[in-house]
Formats: C-alpha cells, structure tokens, sequence
C-alpha cells in the first residue's frame, strides 16, 4: 500500500528526490529509519499528493471520519494518554470503571462533574468546525459526512455538526442503573451536592456525598450514573450496527486524533482499508493507525483539518453559488 504524507512543520530529513515504496504494515510501525524516508518524501512529492487526496475527497459520496481526543486537545481538554491524564492523585483509566462507581460513587460523578463543568467552558476549535462545515456543504450537494467518535465530550455537535455517532456515550447524558432510562442532560452542576466538584489536590478535600444527594432518575428514583462507557463495558450494540453500516458504505475514511489503541474503534480503520477504500490520517505523530492509511497529515488537527478540506468546501459553494 502506498503512503502518502502531508507535514505541518516537520523538519525533512533527507535530499529530494527520494519516493515512498510499497509499505507493509510492519515497515511502518517498526521501522524509524524508513518513516525517516517517508517525512522526507513529503518535502519533494507534496503538491502531487495533496492533488491525489483533493481528487478523492471530492469524488467522495459518503465520507466518515473516525475522532478521538486528539481533535479536541487544541480545545484545551487533555488527551488521555498525554500529560493530562490524570485527574489529581488519581489515574483517569482507574475511575472511568463500572467497579470504581460501585465503591466509590460520590468519587466518580465529582470527577464526571468536574469534567462537564470545564468542557462546558471550552469551544470547539477550528477542526471542529472544518468538519460541521463540510457536512454541512455535502449534504446541500446530496453527499454524506458522518462523524464516529470516541470523545464524550460533545465538541462536534456544538460546532454543528449533525451525524455524529458517539461509541463511547456522553459527559452530556445520564443512564438510570435501575431502569436503564438515557436521557440528555446539560445541567451544571447535575444537583445542588455537586456544585463544588473540583479536581481534588492538597488544599482541596474530596467530597463525601451520600448517594441519595447524587444525581436521581426523575421517573423511578434510581441513581444516575453518566451514560459513557467504563474501561471494561461492552459498546452498545444498536451503535456499533451503525457504525459498521457507515464503515461498509463509505467511499472515504478520515481518522482524526486517536491513538488507534482502544478497541473497536481501533479497528475501523483497518475494517474499511480492507475494501480498497482510502484512509487519510491526521495526527501528530505515526501512530498504528497509519499502517491503514493512504494519505497521512501530520500536525495539530485544527490546522491539518481546515487545510485539507478548505478546497472542498470552496468547489461546493461555488457549485451553490452558480444555482439559482
Ligand atoms: N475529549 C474527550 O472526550 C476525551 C478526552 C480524553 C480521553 N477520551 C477518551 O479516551 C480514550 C482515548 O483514546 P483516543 O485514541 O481518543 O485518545 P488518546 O489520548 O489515546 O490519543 C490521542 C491521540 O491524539 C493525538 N493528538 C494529540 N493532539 C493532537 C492534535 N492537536 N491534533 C491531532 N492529533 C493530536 C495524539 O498523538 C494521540 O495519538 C477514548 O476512548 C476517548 O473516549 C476522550
Ligand atoms: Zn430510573
């Protein structure tokens, strides 16, 4: 499979005229002197590459572009793997388990209510944006943007963007765990005993809320728990249907901002390669989701995104412009 690379600022490492050989998976992922090669390839092959993808990206009739943190890290909210992984003295992976909110339930939703609280004073950033202006502009021209994400914390869908498929749940959803009701709510706090949830530090004692003063289910008195899905849960299956739909009819892939480590999600990618179909991947760095793409952008996704779509979306509403 060829890669083909587009760098935002990488310095370039060899001379010109070198051009990407055939690459196996594992050439990619193990190999530091050939994806060497490849950045440099980028310095000399550039122009012809980004035609390649543009000629792509505008035959497209059903594009889907899997997201993960990394499209929301210039939105200021940390990805998980990075620096911000932790939340005080405690590992995020540790408290996002079904186990964790069994013995610890007041513990759990502060930490859920503090991170609704600080995404809530978040914008979306401008790859946000690229990617709701786009759908928006296909579907004027009967064409279809869906967005998969891993991310919880609703990003997409304030920038505008409408076909969004949330595999992993919502900061911005409730599940009753007694009758299993899902409901959306944007309440901050989520209950009186939760409006002082803050990131637990030394001056900063953690609060012991007795579980009848957390969040209740309005129709059956149960407790709420927030409606994402723990390390250890099952995905929904109605969602993943869904998402396998999107995957098998799509004509193009854009995987935006995720380690490819989390399975499904990880698996997408690879599931829609094997149908000969192109995958363009934007991230800062090689991860084992390009060993499934095509195209690679490397560089912050809020920079990467809107260049790589801006001449799409500038053919589209010139095409609108022209019908009266
Ligand atoms: N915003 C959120 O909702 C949020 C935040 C943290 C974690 N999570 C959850 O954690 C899990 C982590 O998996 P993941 O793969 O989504 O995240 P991850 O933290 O494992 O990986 C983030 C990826 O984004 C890349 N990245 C960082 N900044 C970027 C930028 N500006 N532009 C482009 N790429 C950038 C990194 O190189 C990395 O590969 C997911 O299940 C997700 O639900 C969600
Ligand atoms: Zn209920």
């Amino acid at each position: 499979m060829k890669l083909r690379i587009f760098v935002t600022s990488l310095r370039t490492f060899a001379g010109p005229g070198y051009r990407p050989p055939l690459l196996t998976s594992m050439a990619l992922h193990n190999d530091l002197s050939h994806r060497r090669r490849l950045l440099s390839a980028w310095a000399t092959d550039r122009v012809r590459q980004q035609e390649s993808f543009q000629a792509e990206l505008i035959k497209a009739r059903r594009i889907v572009v899997l997201t993960g943190a990394g499209v929301s890290a210039e939105s200021g909210i940390p990805t998980f793997r990075g620096a911000g992984g932790f939340w005080g003295k405690y590992s995020a992976t540790e408290l996002a388990t079904y186990g964790a909110f069994v013995r610890d339930p007041s513990l759990v939703w502060t930490f859920y209510e503090y991170r609704r609280a600080t995404v809530l004073q978040t914008k979306p950033n401008p790859g946000h944006v690229a990617l709701a202006e786009t759908e928006a502009v296909l579907e004027n021209n009967e064409k279809k943007l869906t967005i998969v994400t891993q991310n919880i914390d609703g990003l997409h869908q304030r920038a505008g963007s409408k076909n969004v498929i949330e595999i992993h749940g919502s900061l911005f959803k409730t599940e009753c765990t007694k009758c299993r009701k899902v409901e959306e709510n944007l309440q901050v706090p989520i209950c009186d005993a939760l409006k002082d949830a803050r990131m637990p530090d030394a001056d900063n004692e953690q609060l012991k809320i007795p579980e009848e003063q957390l969040p209740r289910c309005g129709s059956c008195g149960g407790l709420l728990r927030p409606h994402v899905v723990w390390f250890g849960e099952n995905l929904d299956e109605e969602v993943l249907k869904r998402v396998y739909q999107e995957l098998g009819s799509c004509d193009l892939c854009l995987v935006v901002g995720t380690s490819s480590v989390v399975y499904p999600a990880a698996m997408f990618a690879p599931h829609v390669a094997a149908r000969s179909v192109s995958v363009a991947e934007f991230n800062m760095e090689l991860t084992g989701g390009a060993d499934a793409s095509n195209y690679l952008f490397l560089g912050p996704s809020g920079k990467t995104l809107p260049e790589a779509l801006a001449p799409l979306l500038k053919a589209l509403q010139k095409a609108e412009n022209l019908v009266f």
